[in-house]
């Protein structure tokens, strides 16, 4: 009708296309390009909900693991009465001297401490070990030799039976003279560790074994004569 633009149905510009075409080929860029979005999101959901169930699972691992989360669960405090930690402490000594006494003095007193009549003095009942702890200590540091009567018999007699040295530290010749002191019925006190280093330190520059008279005169008050 007329070439007012603003009334043709016509874009003012001028193109090699037809309404149509481009509509059409905007419906098939529309197609091309959501095609590969359309399959390429089932793969990050799929990841979403694998990783949602690991984290779950690995939750209730480590909520199990942790103690409920807690990175420093408290701990349970124990609280021992003077009289508890007595006994423990006694508890912890006797059982290392038992161990000691099995290695280093089980194969001649024998693990009874009844030792063997005519060679080895037993130590169950004998007035050697239940006297001052200084016999037993100085026994055990330097060893023992000449005839010695232990419970009414002899023993010693022969120079080629005799005890040598243990050599052993401070503590376990403690541990295992109180285990001594207190095994098979007997019911001496226990032996410290600062007196066995004392009577260490007293026979220092002794050489030789103590000769069982002299160790029986030195703590005479003790052997209940
Ligand atoms: C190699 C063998 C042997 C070993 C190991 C040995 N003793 Fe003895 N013990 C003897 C003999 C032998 C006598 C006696 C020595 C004597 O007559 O002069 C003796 C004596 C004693 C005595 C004094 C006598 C008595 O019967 O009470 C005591 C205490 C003693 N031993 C404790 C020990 C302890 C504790 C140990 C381990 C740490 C030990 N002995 C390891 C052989 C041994």
């Amino acid at each position: 009708m007329s070439d007012d633009p603003k009334h043709s149905g016509n874009l003012p510009i001028e193109t090699e296309f037809s309404d149509e075409e481009i509509v059409k080929s905007h419906v098939e860029l529309a197609k091309t390009k959501h095609e590969p979005t359309a399959n390429f999101l089932l793969a990050p959901l799929v990841f979403v909900f694998v990783f949602g169930c690991l984290i779950f699972v690995c939750s209730i691992q480590l909520a199990h693991s942790t103690n409920s989360f807690q990175l420093h669960p408290p701990v349970e405090i124990v609280e021992l009465t003077p009289e508890e930690k007595e006994a423990l402490r006694m508890d912890r000594k006797i059982t290392s001297g038992e161990k000691i006494f099995a290695a280093r003095c089980a194969s001649c007193h024998q693990a009874n401490g009844l030792g063997i009549e005519g060679q080895f003095p037993p130590l169950a009942g004998s007035e050697w070990v239940s006297a001052d702890p200084g016999v037993i200590a100085n026994v055990i540091i330097k060893g023992l030799k000449g005839e010695i009567l232990v419970k009414g018999k002899k023993y010693g007699t022969s120079a080629a039976v005799n005890m040598a040295a243990v050599p052993i530290s401070d503590r376990e010749i403690a541990n295992v003279s109180t285990y001594v002191r207190q095994a098979w019925g007997n019911s001496s006190a226990e032996v410290l560790e600062d007196d066995v280093s004392r009577i260490r330190a007293e026979s220092s520059g002794m050489q030789d074994q103590w000769v069982g008279a002299e160790l029986r005169k030195m703590f005479a008050d003790s052997f209940g004569q």
